[in-house]
């Protein structure tokens, strides 16, 4: 079945039913010309009305809507709602006219039904496909402002993509000191939701609670998506539970400033508004112009969070990644920084791409450390030219030779930042965001480069070029490594300071959206810190992203577990790094390392020569595995089978179902522990499973009915077979092959 937008109702004030085989999003206009939400979920079949609920309210400090008696917006669900009519919960509109107030009234005007779906221009947002997009337009006549709400239903994506434009058609500037890009108004009832926040080198750990009276922000105002909160939030009924009942999903897909108000009213509806962070903006609308939001992705299961996930795993695989990439399976890699860090030079490079041939991995990465004057994080960012005495042949030079190895190359870039010690800076002041008379707070000794200004973009576009174009760079490491700090341009007027981190934001969808387009084989890593801005925004324009600087395998189970709520492993990197750990000193085996790594579809290591030599051949075997399980990783299905603090299992089935993989890990060990089973979740129940490496094999029912029983660690224990290894960090990755 396709997508589906059925109108219904009289039309001057029209019902929308948006539907495909699962889904329904209704809203209609009420006689007062407001756009009414009804329904966000299961189908609903196309009708000439629909239950929409009590609106006549006799409630004291209630007031009416203008003189519709009895008619009170204060807990109408609606579309697209403002402040200050009758309606006092978190806008999403909020303008100060021409006359200088903030009132508006925006009253459905009219409608168009399009095949497939826009673009959005200068923002990244979801490809169509099978689509159908409805574009309605709400006006208000006195504010002169006019609205035109985006809303695509995709026919094999239980999504809802929105976006909002804003319209100033008076003669005036207005200020627009909100904008969200949806409202997701849903009916009174006790809901949890479920957020990801954190930290550097702990981001993205889920964190699950009741929605509270009064308003919850998840939001950024970083200049990027940030590490503390992602702009993504699930609600779902407090029964709802990894497999079964409802979800009602955000995600957006934007990587600056964000906000996700999660508001629950004082007649406990629930109104979620998604959009750039209305603190500290505020955009100058002139007269004639119009303001277009970034999209919002609206994603609604009934087979509960890990149902959710399927679906946002699919989406971003096949409408939000790069198309050349979202397919492939990525190259194995040795990356140079917790090899090398700053100290790296062409016979080190050469030295370690020797050890990555040999290892079996397909591609060396050079990280941080390459071009001029860089030897410690204090200088040189800007000055993207190959360090004359690290790299006198220059790097393409070096690229080209670790090419004829057999070898893929890759190269980090930081390019949004620049060292006040750099000839960049020293050369052009002004080119940081800053302002007047105020001295720019550090970060990492760095200062961000104001890429609003058209200049900056097309200065560090003809840096990277100038590599790029050698033809011997198959990968770039994307890094952005500080947060804004006294956030203004010096290329914008008084009055449009505060449009400054949304500009930025233009700027860098351009200049990336430049380069990638001039060289879309390369494959790109998102990188910031980590995990400081790994959103749908920048996974549009780059395969995949370096999800967290917490290399060591134990820190990173939550925060792969955290983003599989939302991301599919075929935009998680991830590589067996060092031990102790440089991170926070842990030892983990090397199975454990590259076990837990396994679930990331871009995988590889970061370790000198030394310790390539010392474990070369569990590197070797694991290489091996890597390669050829690469496929499976980036075509799989992944799903969340057990988490909680002491043991994680994962699950990640092949995209054809023949090979299963089941990932098991035990944190902390412990004598004598019960025994324990994992169901697994989505395998054919009438077929056998051989576990790999055994004579035994399982039906498919049995191994979602009965569960597996999880290897146990006990003292008296003669072999690791049956058992698992002594200690803390243990893993066991079964495989098995549907037969
Ligand atoms: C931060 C990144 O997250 C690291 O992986 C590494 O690339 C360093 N920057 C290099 O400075």
């Amino acid at each position: 079945m396709s997508a589906h937008i059925y109108v219904s109702g009289d039309t001057a004030a029209p019902s929308f039913n948006l539907t495909n085989k699962n889904l329904s999003y209704i809203f209609r206009v009420s006689p007062e010309g407001i756009l009414e939400h009804l329904h966000f979920g299961s189908r609903v079949e196309p009708s000439a009305h629909y239950p929409s609920g009590p609106k006549r309210l006799h409630r004291s400090c209630t007031l009416d809507f203008q003189d519709s008696k009895l008619y009170s917006l204060s807990d109408v669900p609606q579309e697209y709602p403002v402040f200050g009519t009758s309606d006092n919960r978190t806008p999403a509109l909020h303008v100060i006219n021409a006359d200088g107030n903030t009132t508006q009234v925006f009253r459905y005007a009219s409608h168009r039904i399009v095949d497939d779906k826009p673009m959005l221009d200068g923002l990244p947002c979801a490809r169509g496909g099978d689509s159908k997009t409805l574009l309605v337009t709400i006006v208000d006549e006195v504010a002169q402002l006019s609205v035109e709400l985006s809303y695509t239903i995709y026919a094999d994506h239980d999504v809802v993509a929105r976006s909002s434009q804003v319209f100033n058609n008076g003669e005036r500037s207005v200020s627009i000191e909100q904008a969200m890009s949806s409202c997701l108004d849903l009916p009174a009832a006790e809901y949890d939701l479920l957020h990801l926040r954190g930290t550097w080198a702990r981001e993205l750990n889920q964190e699950r609670m009741t929605v509270p009276q009064g308003r919850f922000i998840l939001e950024s105002a970083t200049g990027t998506s940030g590490n503390v909160h992602n702009p993504f939030v699930a609600l779902m009924d407090k029964s709802t539970t990894e497999q079964h009942g409802r979800v009602f999903a955000t995600a957006f897909v934007y990587s600056g400033n964000f906000a996700i108000n999660i508001e629950k009213g004082e007649f406990d509806s629930v109104r979620v508004t998604t959009g750039i962070n209305p603190f500290n903006f505020r955009w100058r609308l002139g007269a004639g112009e119009s303001f277009t939001t970034p999209e919002s992705l609206q994603v609604f299961s009934g087979a509960g969070l890990n149902g959710m996930s399927q679906i946002w795993h699919e989406f971003i695989r096949q409408k939000v990644s790069p198309l050349e990439f979202y397919k492939q399976p990525r190259p194995t890699y040795l990356n140079s920084w917790e090899a090398a860090y700053f100290d790296i030079d062409e016979d080190k490079v050469l030295e370690l791409a020797d050890r990555t041939k040999a290892l079996g991995l397909e591609m060396l990465v050079v990280d941080d450390g390459w071009f001029e004057g860089r030897n410690d994080d204090t200088s040189s960012l800007g000055d993207w030219y190959s360090d004359s005495a690290k790299f006198p042949n220059g790097i393409e030079t070096v690229a080209q030779k670790v090419k004829q190895k057999g070898l893929k190359f890759g190269l980090w870039y930081e390019p949004e930042m620049v060292n006040p010690e750099s000839q960049l800076f020293r050369q052009h002041p002004d080119w940081i965001i800053g302002v007047p008379n105020r001295i720019s707070s550090k970060g990492r000794n760095q200062l961000t480069l104001d890429l609003s200004r058209e200049e900056v973009q097309d200065y560090l576009f003809e840096r990277i070029d100038s590599v790029l174009s050698s033809g011997h760079i198959d990968y770039v490491k994307w890094d952005m490594n500080r947060n804004m700090s006294e956030i203004g341009s010096f290329a914008l007027n008084v009055d449009q300071q505060l449009e400054t981190p949304h500009r930025y934001m233009l700027g860098l969808y351009r200049l990336v959206d430049k380069i990638i387009s001039k060289y879309p084989n390369v494959l790109f890593e998102n990188c910031a810190s980590g995990g400081n801005r790994f959103d749908l925004g920048m996974l549009s324009f780059m395969a995949q992203g370096w999800v967290s600087d917490m290399s060591e395998p134990i820190g990173r189970l939550p925060i792969i577990n955290g983003a599989s709520y939302l991301f599919p492993p075929s935009v998680l990197a991830s590589y067996i790094c060092p031990v102790p750990s440089h991170l926070n000193g842990r030892k983990v085996s090397l199975k454990t390392r590259a076990e837990v790594g396994f679930f990331c579809a871009a995988r590889g290591v970061s370790l000198n020569a030394e310790d390539v030599d010392q474990d070369f051949e569990g590197l070797t075997r694991y290489a091996k595995m890597y390669r050829e399980t690469a496929d499976d990783v980036v075509n799989g299905y992944f799903y969340r089978v057990q988490y909680d603090q002491n043991e994680v299992v994962w699950q990640l089935n092949s995209e054809d179902g023949n090979t299963v993989y089941l990932g098991y890990f035990h944190i902390l060990s412990a004598a004598n522990l019960p025994f324990r089973k994992a169901h697994l979740v989505n395998l054919d129940a009438a077929k056998q499973y051989r576990l790999v490496d055994s004579d035994l094999s399982f039906g498919g029912d049995a191994l979602m009915n009965m569960g597996l029983d999880l290897p146990y660690v006990c003292a008296m224990q003669q072999s690791d077979a049956d058992y698992l290894e002594k200690g803390d960090f243990a893993s066991r990755l079964f495989v098995f092959k549907r037969t």
